[in-house]
């Protein structure tokens, strides 16, 4: 049996939020322990450029989210943890993957499709308006993320599972063409980590600003878990722990047993705020150590960059020889 490689990319936008721990850096730190698996991480800020986000911004955003997975103890000896950019053998093989991209494969990404919907329903005479060839493109460079590194796992969000896919077809049409150079990838969804809610009950997401930030400082973060929105029942009314945002924040958190014991507490009528400040003293304990870690990586930028050189030093180790006979494969070569 070969070694499975799982590789995954997170886009540098945003503050780390609690959403994003609960789904994808808790389970990611987890898994880059695992010593029977081959791991790649990596900051997709390449793929944050077709979010036009600012320039400050990403960079910002890259510095959040590595302290982030640094401070909650990703195995770096185990694991490869690496900025894209770092890696221009990827942007490379980008455009190699294109010229074996058909158009019409592109014409049905769900993100292009929902681009030219939203154009559309606004009455926009141009479908296209606003969108750049980056976010049309973005499944090749994803595609150029995934090959580089011959990953067989690819962890994702539901959204990008339509992305993985495209991956494994471009690869597919790659190797028919010149030969078995790619291998194919296959996404991985794990329908058991917790989506959850944000302070308004829709999904925790950037886009909402209803987000509750990984690291906010103490005071900050009581405020927000105080934000949360719950019915009106009163203080003794038996509460129902479907549907409550509190509950599942709480649940993502605590362990089988001490969820129980808040369940008991639901059916015996705890008040919202009593409930608020449970969550909130719960988190708070829980996140404490990583929060000082992440303050002192913060302030100084240096280490991070230095531990992301590391990783992609690591990372080139692989991508440049393998990107040296995938040029050879198409006729890019030395001519004496
Ligand atoms: N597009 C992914 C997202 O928005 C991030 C990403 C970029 C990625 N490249 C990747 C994920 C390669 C998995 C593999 O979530």
């Amino acid at each position: 049996m070969t070694q499975e490689i799982y590789l995954t990319g997170i886009t540098t936008t945003g503050t780390p939020h609690i959403g994003n721990y609960v789904g994808a850096i808790r389970p990611g730190i987890e898994a880059s322990k695992d010593k029977t698996k081959k791991n790649y991480y990596f900051l997709a800020d390449y793929h944050a450029l077709a979010k036009n986000e600012d320039p400050d911004k990403i960079s910002r955003s890259t510095l959040e989210i590595a302290a982030s997975w640094f401070a909650l103890g990703m195995d770096e000896d185990n694991a490869v943890f690496y900025r894209q950019s770092d890696v221009p053998e990827i942007t490379e093989l980008t455009w190699i993957l294109t010229s074996m991209t058909a158009k019409g494969l592109m014409n049905r990404a769900h993100s292009y499709k929902a681009a030219v919907q939203a154009n559309v329903e606004s009455g926009n005479k141009d479908p296209d308006t606003g969108i750049t060839m980056a976010l049309y493109s973005y499944p090749i460079l994803m595609a150029a993320d995934i090959l580089m590194f011959k990953a067989t796992k690819v962890p994702v969000g539901r959204d990008q599972k339509q992305h993985v896919e495209m991956a494994r077809d471009v690869a597919q049409r790659f190797n028919h063409h010149y030969g078995e150079v790619f291998v194919l990838p296959e996404p991985v969804i794990d329908d058991d980590t917790a989506v959850l809610a944000g302070l308004d009950g829709r999904k925790m997401s950037k886009s909402y600003n209803n987000t509750i930030p990984l690291f906010a400082d103490e005071k900050r973060l009581r405020k927000l878990i105080m934000k949360i929105k719950t019915n009106s029942l009163e203080p003794g009314e038996p509460k129902d722990t479907a549907g409550s945002t509190l509950f599942d924040i709480y649940k993502a958190f605590a362990t089988p047993g001490e969820t129980a014991e808040v369940a008991r507490l639901y059916a015996d009528g705890i008040a919202w705020g009593q409930m608020k400040q449970k969550l909130f003293e719960y988190i708070n304990d829980h996140i404490k150590p990583a929060r000082e870690e992440y303050e002192r990586l913060i302030s100084d930028p240096a280490i991070i960059e230095a531990e992301l050189r590391k990783g992609a030093e690591h990372a080139r180790k692989t991508a440049v020889p393998y990107l040296a006979q995938i040029r050879d494969a198409i006729g890019i070569r030395k001519l004496g």
